[in-house]
């Protein structure tokens, strides 16, 4: 009988299956050289549970063993396993614990459970695996603004990145909606921002209220966890402080960052608010202080500033701001919101961190270092590259996990165009055919956005996001050739790992009863609307 192919997912670059099997048993023994050690102990700690094996640490002649080894590249392992033992070797830290995420792939999905599985033989089959990823930046970006993620879930998704070898967090912190990050010299801004009185439940303008207040905010205690725990799985946390606009709850807390300085309360409803930051040189300080901190927390060289979504009503009709705007010789209100995104730009390229920033800051010009994420289509990330910026892709109509992932009427909330994971998996590519070959090297990688206007909780987060995040995980890795039905295939086999670790993962057959939201109102579109539209907004920063 020919011995099953291993569900790897990502697909590997190399796999070759061998001959018989590695046992493990009571006696079964993990080594790793002292500079590996915390990758050892995270496997172990991976194993154990399931198992009830204690895998105590052995040495050389242990049948588990980690190794780094010089030749392999960045984040790259090979993984070995036979009837004699298990070697993983990773080019670095990195690619090690990719190659433990991958020998945890060969056991039976069980072996993710947190509790003891009995009467389960654990058994390594022989491969041979060699593996790198295609691009360097494998993100997901999250937004606890919307709805508060508290940490103990951030930690839960940081893991669940990690399982798909994703290895960037862009961590949206700031919104209308709430001030998720304490920042000490403005206390106000988790003091009075994170919180709002209640949140608008569906998606439709005349949507009721919950009445139920809503908020939390990440100590900066709780960051630094966050960043470790992020860090020591291989994930950079990539934080975004969000301006000019989206800025109603700093403004709840500082009228005086506002254009019309009046008090606003943090936004309770959804949606593209009005209100924006002032451009006076004292907002200009206070974003900068933000910065400061933020760059303290994060030790990311990337550090997001937002730019995108922001109406320029308030400067127009604002005799200060057209004042603002001749002192600084500028002659639109676009220029006025280009010259903001440079200043902090500035502040950040001086302290040795690049920019990021939604595709709208290509209406500007930045540092040729900033990096740039093309979310309205691919138009941004065309144009980005062409100007030598590097690029992130998160294109809207492909990796937007908060759009609805069928036209099944009982999708929970269903907004936007039709999502699934086929769509991600088959069209999803992130390099633009009509970049060359030199343009194309600016393009990092791409990531998956995770709006939360409509999940309030986490178990709603697990059901936007999976099992589409496999399908983002996998173009982000693998090679570029795409074959459904053996990622189909791999697919259900990392669904029963999902369903091991309690993830409540979307089902092909639609939502269950308890994923549904009936009497909810969404608001759909079609695909021929959304690219209209995104065509439209993006026509300004299409060269030529
Ligand atoms: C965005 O979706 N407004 C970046």
């Amino acid at each position: 009988m020919p011995v099953p192919t291993p569900a790897l997912l990502p697909r590997p670059q190399h796999l070759v299956v061998g001959e018989g099997e590695l046992l493990l048993d009571a006696g079964t023994r993990v080594s790793a050289p002292d500079e590996l050690a915390d990758v050892l102990a995270w496997l172990q700690g991976a194993l154990r549970p399931a198992t009830g094996l204690p895998l105590r640490e052995g040495g050389d002649d242990a049948a588990i063993r980690l190794a780094l080894h010089a030749d392999l590249g960045p984040e790259t392992f090979t993984l070995s396993t036979g009837p004699d033992g298990a070697v993983v070797r990773g080019g670095d830290r990195a690619g090690v614990f990719y190659g433990c995420q991958a020998l945890l792939q060969l056991l039976p999905p069980a072996v993710h459970r947190r509790a003891p599985v009995a009467g389960r033989r654990w058994a390594l089959p022989a491969v041979e695996v060699r593996d790198a990823p295609r691009f360097a930046w494998r993100g997901v970006m999250l937004d606890v603004a919307r709805h508060f993620t508290p940490k103990h879930d951030v930690l839960r998704f940081i893991d669940l990145m990690a399982m798909h070898r994703l290895n960037t967090l862009h961590w949206h912190l700031t919104e209308d909606q709430g001030w998720r990050l304490e920042i000490t010299k403005y206390p106000r801004l988790t003091e009075v921002g994170a919180w709002r009185s209640e949140s608008q439940v569906g998606a439709a303008e005349d949507s009721p209220s919950d009445g139920r207040p809503h908020g939390g905010f990440y100590t900066q205690d709780d960051v630094r966890e966050v960043v470790a725990y992020a860090a020591a799985r291989g994930i950079t946390v990539v934080p975004e402080i969000e301006t000019p606009g989206h800025v109603r709850a700093a403004l709840a807390a500082y009228p005086e960052l506002g254009v019309t300085g009046e008090q606003r309360d943090v936004s309770t409803r959804w949606g593209i608010e009005v209100d924006v930051l002032n451009m006076e040189e004292s907002t200009v300080e206070f974003f900068t202080d933000v910065l400061d901190e933020v760059m303290d927390l994060f030790p990311s060289t990337v550090i997001g500033i937002g730019g995108d979504e922001c109406p320029r009503d308030q400067w127009r009709a604002d005799p200060r701001a057209q004042q603002r705007m001749r002192e600084l010789g500028l002659e639109r209100e676009a220029d006025l919101q280009a010259w903001f995104m440079r200043r902090l730009d500035d502040h950040l390229t001086a302290r040795g961190r690049r920019s990021f920033g939604w595709d709208e800051v290509l209406e500007g010009e930045l540092a040729p270092t900033a990096v740039v994420a093309s979310w309205r289509g691919m138009a941004g990330a065309v144009t980005a590259a062409r100007r030598g910026h590097d690029v992130v892709a998160c294109p809207d109509e492909l990796v937007y996990l908060d759009y609805r992932q069928s036209e099944l009427p009982n999708e929970p909330i269903p907004v936007a165009t039709p999502l699934t994971v086929e769509d991600v998996y088959t069209r999803f590519e992130p390099v633009p055919p009509e970049l060359t070959p030199e343009e194309a090297r600016h393009v990092l990688g791409g990531q998956a956005n995770v709006w939360t206007e409509h999940a309030d909780s986490p178990r709603t987060v697990d059901y936007l996001v999976f099992p589409r995040l496999c399908a983002v995980a996998e173009v982000l890795w693998a090679d570029d050739e795409r074959d459904l039905e053996d990622f189909q295939r791999r697919l259900d086999a990392q669904l029963e790992r999902l369903d091991a670790v309690g993830v409540e993962h979307r089902r092909a057959s639609g939502p269950l009863p308890w994923q549904e939201r009936p009497g909810v109102v969404g608001r759909p579109s079609t695909r021929e609307e959304r690219a209209a539209h995104m065509a439209e907004l993006t026509r300004s920063i299409t060269d030529g």
